[in-house]
């Protein structure tokens, strides 16, 4: 099984980026975690340039998107929203569909011991609206993260390690099914 991780920060040391990326080592057997790194790369979404043939970092990226069984998102909180260049991946989607009805892990990690929850709440919001399941168990806010993570990018809290595990185990479980049924679905014989 695939699942596709996103980073919500362009930053070069961003937090965010590194949790991904630490998140990609835990993932249990079985289930292989790819980085997309094309998020600053794509342009900004108009419904002009949207339909059947949108420009190639787009296909690119809606391309991925049905590849994979599931998708992990990991975003920083700006202004108490999701930074808009996640947002703007998220919209080239929309008329596309690749979310719907695909498993979907939603993390917001701030350095503040406050922060992250609206960006969490907002990011819910949206996959809701592009029809993802977003399993209970793959939710999670990490705040004060920079405590949590060393300089070499491993994660040294060891309840954010638990926490961490259980947001893959919970998405694992939700791809189980969907894998499932999509091949019954696709395989009515059985
Ligand atoms: C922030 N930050 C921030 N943090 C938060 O918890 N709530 C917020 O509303 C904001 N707003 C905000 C706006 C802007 C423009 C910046 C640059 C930053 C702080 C932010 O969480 C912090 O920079 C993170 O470290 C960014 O994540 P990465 O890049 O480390 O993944």
């Amino acid at each position: 099984m695939r699942i596709l991780a996103l980073s919500g920060s362009l930053r070069a040391s961003s937090t965010n980026s590194t949790l991904v990326r630490a998140i990609a080592a835990l993932a249990p057997e079985g289930v292989e975690v790819i980085i997309y790194d094309g998020l600053g790369g794509l342009p900004h979404f108009t419904p002009d340039r949207d339909g059947d043939d949108p420009p190639a970092s787009v296909g690119h990226l809606r391309g991925l998107l049905r590849w994979v069984d599931g998708v992990l998102i990991c975003t920083p909180e700006y202004a108490f929203g999701v930074p808009g260049a996640l947002k703007n991946a998220l919209d080239w989607t929309v008329s596309s569909g690749e979310f719907d009805g695909k498993p979907v892990a939603a993390i917001s990690a701030s350095p503040l011991y406050t922060g992250g929850e609206k960006a969490h709440a907002s990011l819910l919001l949206t996959l809701t609206a592009l029809g993802a399941h977003v399993p209970d168990e793959g939710t999670l806010i990490i705040p004060g993260v920079k405590a949590k993570l060393a300089s070499n990018g491993d994660v040294t809290d060891p309840a954010t390690v638990r926490a961490l595990t259980s947001v893959l185990d919970g998405l694992a479980r939700a791809l189980d099914g969907h894998h499932e049924w999509n091949w019954i679905t696709e395989h009515p014989a059985g």
